[in-house]
């Protein structure tokens, strides 16, 4: 692709949240549920404990309330927010989209609110929206959310993939910055004919539900693992250094990474490929699984909150998943640590704070 003319505004993240449902489903309870181990789990994937929401609970409560704290961290009201692009697997329902029944419980009232279909890597997609809809000055404020109760399409009779998915939302609020910071780049890719490595084969209009779909277990997910690890790691690792490469940086640049938690062993290989040191990775794999697109905000939010990042410093976001969709994006991080915050009181009220 040929380099564009740097746009006349730039996107930041000004607040970050997220939420993860109370119940914990270790891999002892997987033990008796399915032909498994801990040892195994833990051996293959890094997985240690997953959430699952409550059967009161759908994506849009997951959504809301990590939004609701991003909005607060950012201290802008919903009223405030002119685009809500939400990315998931799992909405409520196909119709209305996930992110207009978000908007309803947010009274984001002027909001235009959409989903956004990418599987694991939607998040990705989702800045690389809110990053054009910024520099155009089509919005000003967008609110880009990843969620998924995974729990409702996963077959806890399929070992291969029950013990991988949990459930979760994180969310991020961006506003314009000086050209510059921010995000610097978002690569976003796909490749359809590869479809059938991940799929929910039923329900929608390939395949309408029925009593033999229900039957056949066609509502839930179906993975060939072993066919998307190798693919996992070579797009992650390629799409990030495209990343950084069109930003003008280089691997030795980047303070943090934000790998989208699929497998240890995973982030791992794209770690050793890319030459970054351990320190350098955040994964909470062990404590979520895999959570698709909620993943990366859930992720970003701990480090947040965590103070694992000060403004200047170089974010690099990667991500693959079903479709198949792969990305990666950089940033330059512009907002204080809220950990710097707490300590300097004077701190939080100049820079508009966080909460
Ligand atoms: N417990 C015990 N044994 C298991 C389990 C389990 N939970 N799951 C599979 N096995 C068995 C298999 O049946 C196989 O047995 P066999 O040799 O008798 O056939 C054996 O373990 C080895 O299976 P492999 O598939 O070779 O195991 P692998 O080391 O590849 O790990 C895994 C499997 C974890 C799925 C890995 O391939 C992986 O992580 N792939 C990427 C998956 C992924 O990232 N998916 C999501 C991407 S997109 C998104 O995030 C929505």
């Amino acid at each position: 692709m040929s380099p564009r003319p740097e746009a006349l505004r730039g996107a930041t993240i000004t607040g970050t949240g997220m939420y993860v449902p109370e119940r914990v489903l270790s891999n002892r309870d997987l033990e008796s549920m399915v032909d498994t181990s801990d040892q195994w789990i833990v051996e293959r994937t890094g997985i240690r404990e997953r959430r699952i929401a409550a059967p009161d609970q759908a994506s849009s409560d997951l959504a809301t309330a990590a939004a609701e704290r991003a909005l607060a961290m950012a201290r802008l009201r919903a009223e405030d927010v002119d685009h809500i692009v939400l990315a998931t697997t799992t909405p409520d329902r196909i119709l209305p989209s996930c992110a207009c029944t978000v908007q309803h419980k947010l009274g984001a009232s002027r909001a235009a609110a959409y989903d956004v279909f990418a599987a694991c890597s939607g998040f990705v997609f989702g800045l690389g929206i809110a990053r054009g809809l910024i520099a155009s000055g089509t919005a000003d404020t967008v609110l880009v959310i990843g969620v998924e109760v995974l729990s409702r399409i996963v077959d806890y009779t399929d070992r291969n993939t029950c013990v991988l998915f949990g459930d979760g939302a994180g969310a991020a609020v961006l506003r314009p910055c000086a050209p510059g910071d921010g995000l610097l780049a978002v690569e976003m890719h796909s490749d359809g004919g590869l479809g059938e490595v991940l799929e929910v084969p039923a329900g929608i209009s390939l395949n309408p539900a029925s009593e033999r779909t229900v039957q056949a277990r066609e509502h839930f997910i179906r993975m060939q693992g072993k066919k998307l690890f190798p693919f996992a790691v070579r797009s992650m690792e390629d799409s990030l250094r495209a990343s950084l490469d069109r930003a003008g940086l280089g691997v030795t640049d980047l303070d943090l990474f934000i790998p989208h938690q699929a497998n240890q062993r995973i982030l791992d290989a794209v770690r050793e490929r890319l030459g970054i040191s351990p320190e350098k990775i955040v994964a909470n794999i062990e404590r979520y699984g895999n959570t698709s697109s909620a993943s990366i905000p859930i992720t970003l939010d701990e480090a947040v909150r965590g103070g694992r990042l000060a403004p200047g410093d170089v974010v690099g976001f990667a991500a693959f998943g079903g479709g198949a969709t792969w990305g990666a994006s950089v940033m330059r991080w512009t907002m204080p640590s809220p950990v710097d915050v707490r300590r300097d009181g004077v701190a939080l009220a100049a820079r508009g704070g966080v909460a």
